[in-house]
């Protein structure tokens, strides 16, 4: 959740460790810090809000800092509130011992009693303090920082993606990874480690995924990876895949309006080279050793979080009425600690943007200890999830920076259809020609969401302006558009910060109904399915009680006109495909109502791009 970048080499870093932060600074954002290490001595710098308020804050040194060894940090404050004192990195008691830190030390409270026992005077509040003094105690002992660092981390409960830096030691960084990503970034003649690639793809296409429980000692010409024991582990070199364009904002005013608009495109990259529309036949290279498995399975388990549990719940339908499979889904995090009834026939897919989300790594985690098939679906190539899981497929959406999540969201939709229609096709529960008028439904989808993007913009703006002073809004949608309502409850509220609530509209009458009154904004996905009736009824309920309503329809639906009090237009769709069209204006609703309020839309208050703690 937080942000790690750190450098070794000839040149200065300063500016390398300042821009990378700056790039990570979507992962978390309250406080940051850098440490540099020259002739032998330490300079630290931390400052709680942006990277900004740092960079502002090393103006004092009118430009002549500088090193070749250093460190940055960007903070998701979990122990210890957000403050100068607070943010990292953190010494030891000596100062000669900086530590940087991603993750929770779950035992930091009985090895902070205990090394206060021995007299050490600690200055923050978090947990990561104890990892600075813990490996001085470890450096006293064994007179080595690697070794220091192991014996250290043996003690440590939790998980971690940690640098450290030490001035006994001035050349070299030490990296280590357990629950937390952490990459090494090589160079020539200088090397990189970071939470992220985005920090270093600037300097560096080549890349080693840390493993967990593996500790780096990386210097500007020599990387060494060992086990915690200090076995030499085998090192792979990969190529970053994205393109540097990708994490910047190239002219939007957020990325999140950048991620919404890239959705006819990264739609289409989910599909390409997959989808064969005039056969109606799908291709999933990451599925085909398991294919088998997934034609066999008794049953599937989809577990995640967020944004990407919504995509689950769309999978439940997509699954259970076109494939035929019995489907559940599952909150990751409720999954993981329930001991849930798992056979080796069942098939678990994990979805996931980052690929690094705690819990549903350790639903996923769980399952295979059960012996289910794991599967993800995931964004970020080369992640924990993609690369623990027995097969999967990548999502291609490309890097997604703002918190909100939008263009992963579609793009799992996408690929949820096309495992559904290759699943179809295999176990003939679809006709060939039922899947070539669903592949060319599917195929259709990139200009049907370009239309919204271009047509509806300007009155979803004035629709943003009417509300932006509300208080609460309800979200109601049927069948798999109640997960379309759910989406759109949680954008508005991560980044407006008004309250906001999905239900199934039908739902509303058994208790949201007592909300209803002229100051409550409804907002109903109603396309023109087989339950538009049924949705028109509830959105008469709404309308008795004189509820606002906003209606997300089909552009031949001439009924609802007389109905809602605004109307948003979008193309029809086959059903089951429907959500990924229908989301669309309910992003661009978010947007704007934040933009309208004011918040940060990119970086709103509390959240991190990635929760890689419980
Ligand atoms: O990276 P993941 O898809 O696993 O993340 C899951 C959630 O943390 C994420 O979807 C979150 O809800 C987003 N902020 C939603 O916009």
């Amino acid at each position: 959740m937080c942000g790690i970048v750190g450098y070794v080499g000839s040149r200065n870093c300063v500016p390398i460790i300042l821009e990378g932060l700056k790039r990570l600074e979507y992962r978390g954002y309250d406080s940051a810090g850098i440490a540099l290490v020259k002739d032998g001595l330490f300079s630290i710098d931390k400052k709680a809000g942006k990277v900004a308020d740092l960079v502002q804050h090393l103006s004092h040194y009118n430009g002549s800092l500088s090193a070749q060894l250093g460190m940055g940090h960007t903070r998701w404050a979990t122990h210890g509130e957000p403050n100068d004192i607070n943010a990292h990195p953190h010494w030891d008691s000596e100062e000669k011992i900086a530590v940087i830190h991603n993750g929770i030390i779950e035992n930091y409270s009985t090895i902070k009693t205990k090394l206060v026992r021995e007299g050490h005077v600690f200055r923050s509040a978090t947990d990561t303090e104890v990892l600075a003094h813990l490996i001085e105690e470890m450096y006293k002992r064994t007179q080595n920082l690697a070794s220091a660092v192991r014996h250290a981390l043996a003690e440590v409960e939790g998980t971690y993606g940690l640098v450290v830096l030490s001035t006994h030691e001035s050349d070299r960084m030490i990296a280590a990874r357990k629950g937390s990503p952490l990459i090494i970034g090589v160079g020539d003649g200088e090397n990189f480690v970071a939470s992220d690639a985005a920090a270093i793809v600037d300097h560096t296409r080549q890349v080693i995924y840390m493993k967990d429980g593996e500790v780096a000692e990386i210097t500007a010409t020599n990387i060494r990876t060992m086990t915690i024991d200090d076995e030499d582990t085998e090192r792979e070199i990969e190529e970053i895949t994205f393109e540097l364009s990708q994490i910047e904002r190239g002219g939007y005013d957020h990325f999140m309006l950048k991620e919404i608009h890239e959705q006819p495109e990264t739609i289409t990259n989910a599909m390409r080279g997959r989808l064969q529309v005039d056969e109606g036949t799908v291709v999933l290279g990451g599925l085909r050793d398991v294919q088998d498995k997934l034609l066999k399975a008794r049953r599937i388990v989809i577990t995640a979080c967020g944004t990407s549990w919504h995509a689950g719940l769309v999978g439940e339908y997509l699954f259970e009425e076109i494939a035929r499979i019995p489907t559940e889904v599952e909150y990751a995090s409720e999954f993981r600690y329930r001991n849930p009834i798992i056979n080796s026939d069942d098939v678990v897919f994990l979805i996931s943007q980052s690929g690094e989300t705690a819990d549903t790594l350790a639903a996923g985690r769980e399952a295979k200890q059960k012996g289910a098939t794991v599967l993800g679906i995931v964004n970020v190539v080369g992640s924990t999830i993609a690369r623990e899981s027995h097969g999967g497929v990548y999502v291609h959406a490309g890097p997604e920076i703002g918190v909100a999540s939008t263009k992963a969201f579609t793009s799992q939709l996408t690929v949820l259809s096309l495992i559904t229609l290759m699943i179809a096709r295999a176990k003939g529960t679809i006709t060939e020609k039922h899947a070539q008028v669903l592949s060319q439904e599917l195929a259709a989808i990139p200009e049907k969401v370009s239309r919204i993007l271009a047509k509806t913009t300007e009155q979803i703006k004035e629709i943003a302006e009417e509300f932006r002073n509300a208080q609460n809004f309800l979200y109601l949608g049927r069948g798999a558009n109640f997960p379309v309502a759910l989406e759109g409850a949680l954008k508005l509220k991560e980044i407006s910060y008004i309250h906001a609530e999905g239900y199934p509209a039908a739902e509303m009458k058994h208790g949201p109904i007592a909300l209803i009154d002229e100051n409550m904004p409804v907002v109903f996905v109603v396309p023109k399915d087989g339950i538009y009736e049924k949705v028109i009824s509830n959105l008469q309920e709404v309308k008795a009680r004189r509820g606002r309503i906003i209606a997300v329809a089909n552009e031949d639906d001439h009924e609802i006109e007389e109905l809602a009090d605004f109307v948003i237009r979008v193309p029809r769709t086959y059903g089951y495909f429907g959500p990924i069209v229908n989301i669309i204006p309910l992003q661009l609703l978010s947007y704007y109502m934040a933009v309208a309020r004011g918040t940060n839309v990119d970086q709103p208050r509390n959240l991190a791009k990635s929760v890689t703690v419980e």
